[in-house]
């Protein structure tokens, strides 16, 4: 995000944005469930350009043991981006400053919608790896995470959903690409819980007023139930294909 630089390209054209989509289209958005055979639940998202993919292991025994919380699960998040997600340097793979910032906000999120009472004693640890950027990456991966964890059986609250809202060349945008995050006036990222309506997560960069964080709410809320619909049919699919599998077995 940085609004004085001086090779900003002009991002709004004719009332339309650089991508030809509306301020409020989202870009097209493809989510699998059950891409890992190893993972209690798995989740790969197509969003933009981004490709991200959600393994969810657990609940499984806490080591080492005196972390155990007695009265609930514990639950672990951890987003990286591989090293050959961009053309920007990464150096090599590992947690950085924003990657353990991300990994934080996302277990919060879980925290609490899972419903973590049910499994005391145990750790459920949530994997987000990013391996094609393209912005809104923390939102795709949370969005991603909380199908992998219906996928794993996890009973929770609901299902999670999200977006990025920005200011670009002083409008309110819906789910803004990387030149839109990267050149826009303001990026904030929501994640809310659309059964509820609560906002779950909220992070901002750049300034808006009291009234352009009020719209930037409602038009996340909306696109979260858009991100929703293609959660849920991923996760359908991914039922209708476990019980063929299962019926195979039984012939
Ligand atoms: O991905 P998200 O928008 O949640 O996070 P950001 O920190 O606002 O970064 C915006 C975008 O810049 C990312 O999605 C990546 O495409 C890119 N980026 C990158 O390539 N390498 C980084 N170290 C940080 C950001």
């Amino acid at each position: 995000m940085s609004s004085s630089n001086p090779n900003k390209p002009k991002l709004i054209q004719n009332g339309k944005r650089i991508s030809g989509r509306s301020f409020t289209d989202l870009r097209p958005l493809k989510i699998t469930a059950g891409v890992l055979k190893q993972a209690d639940g798995s989740a790969m998202i197509e969003w933009g350009k981004n490709r991200i993919i959600a393994a969810v292991y657990g609940p499984h025994e806490v080591f080492p043991k005196f972390l155990t919380d007695n009265r609930k699960a514990l639950v672990s998040a951890r987003y990286v981006m591989a090293p050959f997600s961009s053309l920007e340097d990464h150096g090599r793979s590992g947690p950085n400053r924003r990657s353990i910032e991300i990994s934080k906000v996302a277990k919060h999120v879980f925290e609490n919608v899972i419903l973590t009472n049910k499994f005391p004693k145990t750790i459920i640890d949530i994997h987000m790896d990013v391996v094609q950027s393209d912005g809104g990456t923390r939102i795709a991966a949370i969005t991603a995470a909380s199908v992998a964890l219906a996928d794993a059986g996890i009973p929770m609250k609901d299902l999670v959903a999200g977006v990025a809202v920005g200011k670009v060349d002083g409008e309110l945008v819906v789910d803004l690409d990387k030149l839109e995050d990267n050149h826009g006036e303001s990026d904030g990222a929501v994640i809310i819980s659309p059964r509820s309506g609560e906002v779950l997560l909220f992070q901002m960069e750049g300034l808006l007023t009291p009234d352009e964080v009020k719209r930037t709410v409602r038009l996340a809320s909306d696109a979260a139930l858009k991100v929703r619909e293609v959660q849920v049919a991923a996760l359908k699919e991914r039922y209708a294909q476990v019980a063929s599998e299962q019926g195979e077995q039984l012939l």
